[in-house]
Formats: C-alpha cells, structure tokens, sequence
C-alpha cells in the first residue's frame, strides 16, 4: 500500500526556508510539495522560480509542484529546469489539457492534474490513462489552513473507480485541510499521497507529524 505524505512548503517559515527544508529531509516526508500561485487563478500570491530554486537546492526528496496559475504551458520548461519531479496543473487551467501532459512529460517530469472542488471526476475520463498523478483539491485553491470540504471523501473514490476502469497507472493526491482527522479516512478511501502545510508546521513537532500522517 502506497501512503505517502508531501507536506507543503507554503506554510514553512521562509526566514528559515532551508531549515525546514532539512527537517523534512530528516523526516518520513515522502516528497516536498511547491505550491505556485500567481493572483489570477487564485486569489493568492506565492512564490516562483528562486523559492523553488532554494528547495531544489537543498531539498533531498522529489519536488512535487502544484502550478496554481493560468497558462502553465508558458512555464513549464522553467519549473522543469527549477528541479520539478512532479508537476501538476490545474484541469481549470488548461483548455488543451492532453498537449499540457505530453509536454510535461517531454521535459521528464511525472505529470499532474488537479481538480478543483467543483469539478467533477468525469472531466478526467479521457485523460486519466495518460496520467502519473490526478491531485483532488479538498479546499479551493488559494491559502493555507482552509478547512477540510466533506465531499472531497466521495471524489477519491470516484476517482480511483475510474482508475481502474481506464487501467490507469495514477496515485491519487490530496491536498487542503488534511490533518490527523481525515488522513486515515482519505487513505481508506483510496488516496495514495496526502499534502499537509498547516497541520505540519504549526505542530510542535512537525516532523512527528509528518510520521502521524503516513501512519494514520
Ligand atoms: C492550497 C495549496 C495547498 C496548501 C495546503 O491552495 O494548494 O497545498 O499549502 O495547506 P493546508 O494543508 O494548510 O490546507
Ligand atoms: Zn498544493
């Protein structure tokens, strides 16, 4: 069984960005999750290329990037160049989602796609088998320390019904709200890969956390 936590750097503490960095180096921390936002797809800004560059740098586990912006064909090379092991895009984002995957794995990066809330599962039907990573957004997308949408247990399994219908090779990725609540339940409904940015980082100890997630 594949359970495997990504906690996101959004909610790190930037001062000591390479500090925390090596804490989730230190941890069960399956991969290290980058959140890219840009103020138009979300209401929110980020960071870019030379936050993710540090991560990079001294980051010792995949970089799994979340490109919460519009037009992500206009960057890809450059997240791909800045270290990505993963880059996903948002389905909202992308009026010709098949071309945006096949680039995305041109560049050698496992490719990703996320659904926000609203978007139904059926929207992946003819994606899906072309797929490393389908990424199910259980807050709509923006912020850190949202709380957790119920609904979200309904689509993961949804999600990996259709999986294995269309034979896909998918982890499904969850990400907004999750904490020591639901990670148990969203594994037992099917998901493979939990991201965590608050419930990480304001434990005390995170790293211990990170350990309750994987083992929840
Ligand atoms: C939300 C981002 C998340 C965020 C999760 O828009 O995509 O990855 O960092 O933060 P928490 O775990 O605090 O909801
Ligand atoms: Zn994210």
């Amino acid at each position: 069984m594949n359970h495997l936590v990504s906690p996101s750097i959004l909610s790190a503490d930037f001062g000591n960005l390479q500090r925390d960095i090596e804490m989730l180096n230190n941890s069960e921390a399956d991969w290290i999750h980058v959140d890219i936002m840009d103020g138009v797809f979300v209401p929110n800004i980020s960071f870019g290329f030379p936050v993710a560059e540090v991560a990079k740098k001294h980051a010792t586990k995949p970089l799994d990037v979340h490109l919460m912006i519009v037009e992500p064909d206009r960057y890809l090379k450059r997240f791909a160049e800045a270290g990505a092991y993963g880059l996903t895009v948002q389905l909202e984002a992308c009026p010709n989602l098949h071309r945006t995957v096949q680039v995305i794995k041109e560049l050698g990066c496992r490719a990703g796609v996320a659904i926000n809330p609203h978007s139904p599962v059926a929207l992946l039907d003819d994606i899906i088998a072309d797929l490393d990573l389908v990424l199910v957004m259980s807050v709509n997308p923006g912020f850190g320390g949202q709380h957790f949408i119920e609904n979200t247990y309904k689509k993961v399994s949804e999600t990996k019904n259709l999986i294995e219908k269309r034979n896909s090779k998918a982890l499904i990725e969850v990400d907004g709200g999750v904490d020591k609540t639901n990670a148990g339940k969203l594994y037992a409904a099917g998901a493979n890969v939990l991201v965590a940015g608050s419930s990480v980082f304001a434990a005390s100890k995170p790293s211990e956390m990170i350990s309750a997630l994987k083992h929840a």
